[in-house]
């Protein structure tokens, strides 16, 4: 396993990281759940992503007995704070109390006294951002949090963090966590420039785009048994990806993929860790073989007449708008 820095940062995160979207306390059992942690623990992955909504906050629950017992100074926890945990107004959101809250729900949870990255989920419209860090500032201080890190945040708004920090002398984000894969590009022209100006490293997720980049998904086939596209959570989410054109372009990737010795989910995931501004890809898995398979990428380096041909056959099929990034207008 390769280790990058998470930004400009002092932290070193293993290049390929497993989180639990969909799948702890949701899609997969616990018992197969513990099977791809301790898989990811054998490949040499430190690097773990969770968040306190998924799952209803089960999926915190499962990672933190997955991984009890493991030394804590050998991996690097992450979760995440702002999409509804409860039905109160407060229990959602980047406000102080919510944040002072969830954290502390998350550390129990997760069976640890720090988090070593904890993450604003999205950008909140209706809490002042001077609040918001100021609240993680704080549990920075209280040691309760070491680093702190946005996702799916705009330039302008990562930009207006970063000069409230400034300002202000709180901690400074060191990481954002988008989508980015072959298909779903929309953090290239505004957000990694500024990031790259800031020292802010990306930890991209969905980088096989859910389980599509594999390959398994047949243009007017039924999906396979089993996967994502089939489960009752996961279907609304893959859905977007499943039409026929794009599922006919990603089968023509097949070829290069051969040519580069790799597996087309290895190849997916390997093209993510060519762009120097991605300090580590976030891998989703509901077994263990899934983890084994994708980590192989980890280290690989693509020709650039590789990456050039990628383009090529997905033409249109990929989306690069910038305005995609968005945080809902309103609070969930
Ligand atoms: N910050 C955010 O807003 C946000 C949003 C989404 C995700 N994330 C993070 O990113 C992580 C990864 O997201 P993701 O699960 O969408 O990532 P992904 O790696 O693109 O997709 C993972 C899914 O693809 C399928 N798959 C993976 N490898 C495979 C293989 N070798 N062969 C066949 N199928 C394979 C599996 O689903 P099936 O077996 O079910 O087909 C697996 O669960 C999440 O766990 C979370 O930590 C963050």
């Amino acid at each position: 396993m390769e280790f990058r820095h998470l930004g400009r940062s002092g932290l070193k995160v293993t290049e390929i990281a497993l989180g639990n979207w969909l799948t702890h306390g949701s899609q997969i059992a616990e018992d197969v759940a513990r099977t791809c942690v301790t898989a990811a623990l054998d490949e040499g992955i430190t690097t773990f992503d969770t968040a306190d909504v998924y799952a209803g906050t089960a999926a915190e629950s499962v990672l933190g007995r997955a991984l009890h017992g493991v030394k804590r100074e050998s991996i690097e926890i992450f979760t995440k704070v702002f999409w509804p945990t409860g039905p109160g107004i407060n229990d959602r959101g980047l406000s102080r109390k919510h944040i002072m809250e969830s954290a502390h729900a998350s550390l129990r949870r997760l069976r640890t006294d720090y988090l070593d990255l904890y993450q604003a989920h999205r950008y909140d419209h209706a809490a002042p951002l001077e609040e918001t860090l100021r609240a993680f500032d704080d549990l920075v201080r209280q040691g309760k949090v070491l680093y702190i890190g946005v996702s799916e945040w705009r330039a302008e708004e990562i930009a207006a963090a970063v000069r409230i920090a400034e300002q202000m002398g709180f901690d400074r984000i060191i990481s954002n966590q988008p989508q980015y894969n072959m298909l779903w590009r929309v953090i290239e022209s505004e957000v990694i420039p500024l990031c790259e100006r800031e020292g802010i490293g990306q930890i991209v997720w969905s980088p096989v785009a859910q389980g599509v980049l594999t390959g398994k998904y047949l243009p007017g086939a039924e999906p396979p048994a089993g996967s994502r596209a089939t489960d009752e959570r996961g279907a609304g989410f893959i859905g977007e990806y499943l039409t026929g054109s794009l599922l006919a372009a990603v089968q023509r990737l097949r070829p290069i993929a051969d040519e580069a010795g790799l597996t087309m989910s290895q190849f997916a995931v390997a093209w993510t860790l060519q762009n120097p501004a991605v300090s580590a890809a976030i891998i989703g898995a509901t077994r263990p073989e899934h983890v084994h398979e994708n980590v192989k990428a980890a280290g690989v380096k693509l020709d650039p007449a590789i990456m050039a041909k990628i383009d090529e056959i997905l033409g249109s099929e990929v989306v690069r708008d910038p305005a995609h990034t968005q945080s809902p207008a309103e609070r969930p």
